[in-house]
């Protein structure tokens, strides 16, 4: 495990942002894995910005993304689809038709879950994954549970997620109560991870998934089982960390 940090969020989109134009620049076929919520919305301007100067050619690139509510069209504001072409697609040269997002409005969910995770291996699998982590420790929306869920399923959202994710929508009993995420195997199984975390909140949950024991109570924990993971957190969000590092 590799860990950067940055004296804040602007560094850490930067940073991650590198990381992903490396890979792109050395590799234009990439599949990219890709996140939604707070934490990549920097990363996403940095890339459009290196991609205006004409730094960065996205058009051979496919994305796979983690997750989607369930029961949320595309067109939703707050859909994830609609999240990452408003941040992202809309203003890079990529394929639209080479960029995947689970369908949140499948009318069989175990079918979309199946199809997902065939599309992933079709696609060759992730060479580059980027996550988020929830204040549970839930990486894509893999909540804390009695085992860690392998493949694409749908998932109840944690109390804690309805909550966080309240934000963006009017109240809180407009946010969705279900997602349709990929399991810990795809994720696992892509070539190199990178987990970028910002802000003193996640502290705590951060030490406890890079230096707790391994558990699927906290989701995040089994990335230490990575070969290829980066973690790319603000001072902020290493606070627990180097503050127990140094005793
Ligand atoms: C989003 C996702 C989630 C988020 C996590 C952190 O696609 O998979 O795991 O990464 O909930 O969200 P933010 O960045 O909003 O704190």
């Amino acid at each position: 495990m590799k860990i950067i940090t940055t004296k804040n969020y602007e560094q850490m989109s930067r940073q991650v942002a590198n990381i992903l134009s490396a890979q792109v620049i050395l590799h234009p076929k990439s599949v990219l894995g890709l996140a939604t919520g707070s934490t990549p919305v920097g990363v996403y301007k940095q890339l459009i910005h290196w991609y205006n100067k004409g730094d960065i050619d996205f058009s051979n690139v496919t994305t796979i993304n983690l997750d989607e509510y369930c029961n949320l069209s595309p067109t939703h504001p707050q859909s994830y689809r609609y999240f990452m072409n408003d941040n992202f697609f809309n203003h890079i040269n990529i394929d639209k038709s080479k960029t995947f997002v689970p369908n949140g409005m499948a009318d069989d969910f175990v079918r979309e879950a199946q199809n997902y995770d065939a599309l992933i291996q079709q696609n060759g699998g992730i060479d580059m994954q980027l996550l988020g982590m929830g204040h549970n420790g839930h990486i894509g929306f893999n909540e804390p549970n009695e085992a860690f869920e392998n493949t694409t399923h749908v998932v109840n959202l944690a109390p804690t997620t309805i909550q966080a994710n309240q934000r963006f929508f009017e109240n809180i009993d407009d946010v969705p109560k279900q997602a349709i995420t990929m399991g810990i195997k795809a994720i696992m199984q892509a070539k190199k991870i990178i987990l970028a975390v910002s802000g003193e909140e996640k502290a705590d949950i951060l030490y406890q998934s890079l230096y707790g024991p391994i558990t699927p109570c906290i989701p995040a924990s089994i990335l230490q089982l990575h070969a290829g993971l980066t973690v790319v957190a603000d001072e902020a969000a290493m606070r627990v960390i180097n503050r127990r590092n140094s005793l």
